[in-house]
């Protein structure tokens, strides 16, 4: 699979990587033998970027993905991992002593002596702001306990705080066919600074997979049932803060556009996935995957050629018609 230097780590990682949060929690009920051959699926694909947060599952998903590291020595995996919301997310939590404890329990579970990238877990925009947190993370470079860091966001006001910073190795934010403010405002910026741009949630959820429909359901413990109206967290990480009922329905006008300008073995969920990858300036998008199925389609995804214009021009009109009014100015 294609490679792209990820940003200031300096480190090579596979463009499509794979997001954990799945095999964590918050997803319904994923076995941890199901998390380990979505894993393997992935690696035998290609993947060797693997995304995951201190959270997920209260650090399941780190320690799931810290047994497999060590029975695949020298494979040349990228682990990124999060930090910052085993706090509440308030400003004065985001300081070096939570820091420090924080990696260092992320370095037991994943079993990693030196983290080879943390990224602070959308933390609010005055702890992006602040010259100190750069202050303190730098410092906790120095010590050995990370080789380099990265934010995740939530807006484009705070993807461009970061990527402002001198030693922001890479910014995460989410970017898929639903949400094109990044493209428009982060991305292109992004490509000249040298920090490396991580693409989450390109599946919207799922929805891009165009699967779904207004009859479906999900699980009392996954957020896609729970999360609907951001009550436990930001609300554009669900369905990337697309209404379920309108989503469904630009899901099908997109699954039909795929149908009609792809070869028919492409997927939709893989159609979605090459749209974001082959944005310049992303350096790796993530998907989540709840199966090995799932896993190795998406990295296929990777090896689909250039997408023609008029499928490209036909994302840009269903987000105009469908949900730029409703999604444009968040985020
Ligand atoms: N704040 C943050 O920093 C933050 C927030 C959110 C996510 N993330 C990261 O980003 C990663 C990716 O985002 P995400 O998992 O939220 O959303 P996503 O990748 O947009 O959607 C994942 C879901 O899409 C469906 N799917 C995946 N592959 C498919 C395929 N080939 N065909 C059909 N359906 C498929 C699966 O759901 P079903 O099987 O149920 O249909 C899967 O659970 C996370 O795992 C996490 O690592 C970070």
């Amino acid at each position: 699979m294609e490679k792209r230097i990820l940003g200031r780590t300096g480190r090579p990682v596979s463009v499509v990587g794979l997001g954990t949060w799945q095999l964590g929690a918050d997803w319904g009920d994923v076995t941890e033998t199901a998390a380990r051959e979505v894993l393997e699926a992935s690696a035998e694909a290609g993947v060797t970027f693997f995304d995951t947060a201190d959270v997920y599952g209260d650090g399941r998903s780190e320690q799931i993905l810290g047994r497999f590291l060590a029975d695949h020595p020298g494979a040349g995996f990228t682990v990124a991992t999060k930090m910052g919301r085993r706090l509440p997310q308030l400003p004065a939590n985001y300081r070096a002593e939570n820091f420090r404890s924080w990696l260092d329990r992320s370095r037991r579970n994943l079993g990693l002596d030196r983290l080879p990238l943390v990224q602070l877990h959308c933390p609010p925009s005055e702890v992006i702001d602040n010259d100190a947190t750069y202050d303190v993370l730098d410092d906790l470079v120095e010590t050995g306990a990370m080789a380099a860091y990265g934010v995740s966001v939530e807006t484009v006001d705070q993807a461009l705080s970061a990527l402002r910073r001198p030693h922001v190795a890479s910014v995460q934010i989410i970017l898929n066919a639903f949400r094109l403010k990044p493209l428009e405002r982060v991305i292109s910026v992004a490509a000249g600074t040298g920090v490396g741009i991580i693409a989450r949630v390109p599946l919207a959820s799922g929805l891009l997979s165009g699967h779904y429909d207004a009859e479906t359901t999900f699980a009392a413990n996954d957020h896609r049932h729970y999360n609907r109206d951001g009550s436990a967290f930001d609300v554009g990480e669900t369905f990337s803060g697309v209404d379920y009922q309108v989503g469904v329905s630009a899901a099908a006008e997109f699954a039909s556009l795929v149908r009609q300008c792809l070869p028919g073995g492409v997927s939709t969920a893989q159609a979605a996935l090459a749209w974001v990858l082959q944005q310049p300036g992303v350096t790796t998008a993530i998907p989540g995957a709840r199966n090995a199925d799932q896993a190795a389609a998406n990295a296929a995804a990777a090896g689909l050629p250039a997408l023609p214009a008029e499928f490209l021009a036909g994302v840009t009109r269903i987000y105009d018609e469908r949900l730029r009014e409703s999604v444009h100015h968040r985020w």
